[in-house]
């Protein structure tokens, strides 16, 4: 399926290249006021971290980065351990990495392929599913049930190329109902089809910090004048799009560059997509073209403390790069890194000690960051709700902003 047969891709472009013939922007209502505490607070990072990134489902990981039957993934999700497997039956699967036994992790490499997981204390063996299937010396440990010694299980689920997971073994709130629709859009790139090409970890600031730049464009002719924008074509214009907390972003300026003078038919599926996809509430999917077509998936995790979190960036290619294509590829992805490091963060960085020492209440988004202000509402209500009020956030079928 192309992307512009969604009718909700065709309709946000449609909406941003009519807004720039009218030389019109559309804006929320008010500046918004967020406490400075809100990046620098330990009790209200630890509310963060147990109320969103101990609750809520997380896009893990790109399903192409577990292609195979016997494929699996370990992770750290701010400080829970993690195990991704993929079956026999081709379905994923997800576990607390953590022996039944005496607790320690039953997979210790960041991915691989495996029949089965020993664990490396005593040697307890476990399924892909979870199960455990052997007791080491099971005659002298004595009498267990082997049926309750599962790996504790996880929800999970994938949903348009990509892996969705929760660590709360209890979660009361659905996967789809998380999504409010939001994966019917993102199935437009095909990501079960594409290649995962290569990744590395940045160390950043406050995880919302981090965050804040990549629900915005407000910055970028300014901060990235020199890489970004070194062709001095990007507005600092967005218009946001939003399906419950997730949200697209796209500029207008650039979807009239590109799609203004073209009739809908000739609209092609790079040209509709690129802009920022966001996924609540730490991921942001960006187009690219060095070396081919490329997105960079930024996945981005707190860290120990208020003041530290981690992106993974992860490159993901439509498809293969060729031997002449690679270089190119790499550049790329080479470039995406010294522009998150040595600019956004670096910037991020700075903030977080001015904020950690300085004297502001708080700090301010604009009527042209509705897209930041989006995120940080969403944040609170989360934070403020109880586990069976959870559910109730998130629309059935969120209305886009258009
Ligand atoms: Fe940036």
């Amino acid at each position: 399926m192309t992307a512009m047969a969604n009718p909700d891709i065709a309709r946000i472009m449609r909406h941003s290249v009519q807004h720039a013939r009218d030389n019109t922007y559309e804006l929320v209502d008010e500046v918004l006021k967020v406490p400075a505490s809100n990046y620098t607070d330990p009790g209200r990072f630890k509310l963060e971290v147990d109320r969103i990134f101990h609750r809520l489902p997380l896009m893990l990981a790109p399903s192409c980065e577990l292609p195979n039957p016997g494929d699996f993934k370990t992770m750290d999700v701010a400080g829970v351990p993690v195990l991704l497997t993929r079956g026999q039956d081709g379905k994923v699967r997800s576990f607390i990495n953590s022996c039944t036994h005496r607790g320690t992790n039953v997979a210790t490499a960041p991915t691989g392929n495996a029949r089965r997981f020993t664990c490396p204390y005593h040697g307890w063996t476990f399924g892909q599913n979870g199960e455990l299937l052997a007791i080491a010396s099971a005659a002298d440990f004595g009498e267990v049930d082997k049926s309750c010694l599962s790996l504790k299980a996880l929800p999970v689920a994938e949903r348009a190329g990509l892996i969705f997971g929760s660590v709360d073994p209890d979660l009361k709130l659905d996967i789809d109902d998380f999504l409010c629709g939001y994966d019917a859009l993102l199935e437009a790139f095909n990501f079960k089809d594409w290649h995962l090409f290569s990744s590395r970890v940045l160390r950043g600031p406050n995880w919302k910090i981090a965050y804040d730049g990549y629900l915005d464009f407000y910055h970028l002719p300014v901060l990235h004048k020199d890489t970004l924008n070194a062709s001095g074509q990007l507005g600092n214009r967005a218009h946001y799009h939003a399906w419950g907390p997730h949200q697209r972003l796209v500029a207008p300026d650039r979807a009239a560059r590109e799609l203004g003078s073209k009739p809908e038919e000739q609209w092609t599926d790079d040209l509709v997509l690129n802009g920022v996809w966001t996924i609540f509430p730490c991921i942001s999917i960006a187009s690219f073209n060095g070396g081919g077509r490329g997105v960079m998936i930024s996945q981005l995790l707190p860290g120990e403390t208020v003041g530290e979190s981690w992106t993974r960036q992860i490159y993901l290619m439509e498809k293969k790069p060729s031997a002449e294509q690679e270089a190119a590829a790499h550049e790329q992805f080479a470039f995406l890194e010294v522009v998150v490091r040595d600019e956004d963060y670096d910037t991020g960085l700075r903030q977080q000690r001015a904020l950690d020492h300085g004297t502001l209440d708080h700090v301010l988004f604009g009527r042209n960051e509705g897209g930041a202000q989006a995120f940080h509402k969403w944040t609170d209500r989360i934070i403020a709700a109880s586990d069976d009020e959870l559910s109730s956030l998130f629309p059935a079928r969120a209305e886009a902003v258009a």
